[in-house]
């Protein structure tokens, strides 16, 4: 049995960016909801970025800080290849999200697809605690999920599925809803999953 980062470099060794089910050529929601919590171009952390656009769109806006973690080190140097020399402006992490312990301060926490995989309430209860103390009060976290009606398994993994009332309670008293989007993402085979975002704010 593969663990956790196994299974992700392997992923990200064999399939390129296009074959991947979560692939975005513009990670447009995820641009525009950073935008609006964040209209001062605070410092951005990208949890389980992968190979997303996400970066490349922050530094043409104009973002100063962002950073990009990944359980898998294939995703980081594949992004950091398409980043070329624009990559030294991002700051790269290669952590488990479950077991970092300190990542700094950032204004805005960003998650596309990643909290879902947590079906270890442990798991999820240490990202919460580490999300609470990265952010400060006031910081936006960001976080899309598959939505209830979304098959039960993604890239070989079971996940959770959420409504934005379940996804609101895991975040419990540290953080409050301040807005809500139901999202379909379109895979590049054509099949379509339901998402739930929701942006919460540090209280
Ligand atoms: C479905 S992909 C989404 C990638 C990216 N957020 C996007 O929207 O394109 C999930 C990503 O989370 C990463 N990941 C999975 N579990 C993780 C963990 N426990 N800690 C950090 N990254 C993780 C994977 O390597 C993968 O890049």
């Amino acid at each position: 049995m593969m663990n956790r980062k196994q299974h992700w470099e392997t992923v990200y060794t064999k399939h390129p960016d296009h074959e991947l089910g979560w692939y975005q050529s513009d990670p447009e929601l995820s641009f525009r909801l950073i935008e609006k919590a964040s209209p001062g171009r605070g410092r951005v952390i990208d949890v389980g970025g992968g190979t997303s656009r996400l970066p490349e769109k922050l530094l043409d806006r104009g973002y100063q800080k962002i950073a990009v973690l990944d359980i898998s080190a294939t995703a980081v140097a594949k992004a950091q290849a398409r980043l070329a020399q624009r990559a030294d402006r991002i700051q790269w992490i290669i952590a488990d999200i479950t077991e970092a312990q300190d990542l700094g301060p950032f204004d805005v926490w960003h998650d596309r697809a990643v909290f879902h995989f947590l079906t270890d309430p442990a798991d999820r209860k240490r990202y919460v605690e580490l999300a609470a103390r990265t952010l400060p009060k006031g910081g936006r976290l960001i976080v899309g999920t598959f939505a209830l009606d979304t098959p039960p398994r993604c890239s070989g993994l079971d996940t959770c599925h959420y409504d934005a009332a379940g996804l609101a309670t895991q975040f419990g008293a540290e953080f409050r809803v301040v807005d809500q989007v139901s999202h379909l993402h379109t895979k590049p085979t054509g099949t379509q999953q339901h998402f739930i975002f929701l942006t919460l704010e540090r209280v």
